[in-house]
């Protein structure tokens, strides 16, 4: 039976483990920092000589840490491309600001174990010469930034933070910052400028990569607050051991927050790719399964923006077997939940966020629900996005509000087609655009046959308008 691994959450659903200080302490807390500023340099064979700040970096890279903030990138390789010359301070953010539909996993660890979270930033700064990190935590996580707070004054008090850290000579300082929620602030650039006190506008890459001109125009390195959790045990175990965990590529574990039609919604911590879609849906030790009598429709993967996959659908995934690589059908369910498996079923893994809708749901409504988030949520910088975003959701909306038209179909994906690709400043135009893509390929039929019905409606003068979303009661909608 595939089981939850607990690395991350190890302790925090312990009975009796809280979020201060000597609760932490007692279960081995900041010993992977004490290690990591025991290291010396070492001497390579050609006579150089390996910081440790070296040595760290090459473990986080060599540990195969992938970043859990949505795109799945190299820790260790955008690492590598932080600015280490220009002479400028280089700063370190946790994007705390889980702004992802469907995601609730940061904030598990934030209220219930957030000194894990400040010792693998303090790690992590140690490594990149770091002196002074910001956690941006959004602004509806109130008791998060509270506790957050608090955490870095104990952890200041026992000397882990602050001037001469451990008497190691090392410097830092973390700061928490509330952001006022919304979802562009999640976007690395847009939480920079919002961090800067502006509006959250990402900024255009090249030539604002963070790396290189981030926070005040120095070298910034933004991370999920899982992903620098993960630092804490690479650390702690040694890049080989943590390798070992999940599978090559997909290494390590990643909590997966499971929402919708399922009997056991909630966050499940697996190793990466040893555990399918099909068992975190249906497994005891998961989601338990659909709903009484109900059958499965299809799938939100990664959160919101994630491309939805349909009941049944089949597809080929590259392998490698014996050394040799084939390619072989793999059933939906059956899709190992990482990180290429997904992007080779054409989606991603995202936020690592599964909303799950069983055969009672009106994929349309969902589409709405979906686009009328983007709509709002667009910063408006970029035409494709601010407009395009509009015009979808106003579709949808007539879609769901009977004045649907047949065509509206064609029309969703004509404009959902000209968002992406190049035409925007950041991702927000390819994630308002999958879902419309998505949902309209793989159920066309459903919104042919709404925009048809509401013609024939009112042609035959039958069509009563709608109440307006907010007021219609709740209905099998998941999204
Ligand atoms: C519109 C948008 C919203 C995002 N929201 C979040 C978020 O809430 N949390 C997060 O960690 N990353 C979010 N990201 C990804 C960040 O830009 C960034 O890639 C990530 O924080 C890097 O951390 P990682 O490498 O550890 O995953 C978002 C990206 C986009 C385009
Ligand atoms: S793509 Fe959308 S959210 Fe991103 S900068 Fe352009 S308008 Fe703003």
């Amino acid at each position: 039976m595939p089981q939850e691994f607990k690395l991350i959450l190890k302790h925090a659903d312990e009975p009796g483990y809280t979020p201060d200080i000597e609760c932490y302490l007692r279960h081995g807390g900041y010993d992977a920092l004490k290690k990591a500023l025991a290291l010396r340099s070492l001497d390579l064979p050609d006579g150089r000589k390996k910081s440790p700040q070296e040595q760290l970096r090459d473990d986080v890279k060599q540990a195969g840490l992938r970043g859990r903030g949505g795109a799945g990138f190299s820790c260790g390789l955008k690492w590598s491309f932080v600015d280490r010359k220009s002479g400028k301070p280089i700063y370190l953010i946790c994007n705390a600001d889980e702004s992802e539909p469907g995601t609730f996993k940061d904030r598990q660890i934030i209220h219930k174990d957030p000194h894990q979270l400040i010792e693998g930033m303090i790690i992590s700064c140690f490594a990149n010469d770091v002196q002074l990190a910001y956690i941006y935590i959004r602004g509806e996580m109130p008791q998060g930034a509270k506790l957050l707070n608090r955490a870095l004054q104990e952890a200041r008090a026992k000397g882990f933070l602050g001037k001469n850290i451990l008497g190691s000579g090392y410097n830092l300082e973390i700061h928490v910052h509330r952001g006022a929620g919304a979802y562009i602030c999640g976007e690395e650039t847009g939480l920079i400028e919002s961090l800067e006190g502006k509006r959250a506008y990402p900024r255009i890459k090249p030539p604002y990569f963070p790396a290189v001109l981030g926070l005040y125009m120095c070298p910034t390195i933004v991370n999920n607050v899982e992903t620098l959790c993960h630092v804490k045990h690479i650390v702690a175990m040694g890049a080989a051991e943590y390798a070992k965990l999940g599978t090559p590529n997909n290494t390590g574990t990643r909590i997966v927050s499971l929402s919708g039609h399922v009997q056991r919604p909630g966050y499940y911590e697996i190793e990466v790719g040893k555990v399918t879609l099909g068992e975190l849906i249906n497994d005891p030790n998961f989601g338990g399964g659909l709903r009484e009598g109900r059958k499965l429709k299809a799938i939100i993967p990664g959160g919101s923006s994630s491309k939805v996959l349909k009941a049944g659908e089949k597809f080929k995934l590259k392998r490698k077997v014996d050394g040799k690589d084939v390619e072989q059908e793999v059933d939906l369910l059956d899709l190992p939940y990482d990180f290429d498996s997904l992007l080779q079923a054409g989606t991603m893994s995202g936020s690592s966020a599964i909303i799950v809708m069983d055969d009672s749901t009106d994929i349309v409504e969902v589409l709405a629900n979906i686009s009328k988030f983007y709509a709002h949520e667009s910063c408006g910088q970029c035409t494709p996005c601010r407009e395009g975003s509009l015009w979808m959701s106003k579709a949808l909306h007539r879609l769901t509000h009977g004045q649907g038209r047949a065509e509206d179909a064609d029309y969703l994906v004509k404009i959902a087609n000209n968002i992406p690709g190049g035409r925007t400043i950041c991702a927000f135009g390819e994630a308002c655009s999958w879902p419309v893509q998505s949902f309209v390929a793989k159920f066309k039929d459903e919104f042919v046959a709404k925009g048809a019905a509401d013609e024939e409606g009112r042609a035959k003068g039958k069509v009563e308008p709608k109440a307006a979303p907010a007021e219609r009661k709740e209905s099998a909608t998941v999204a």
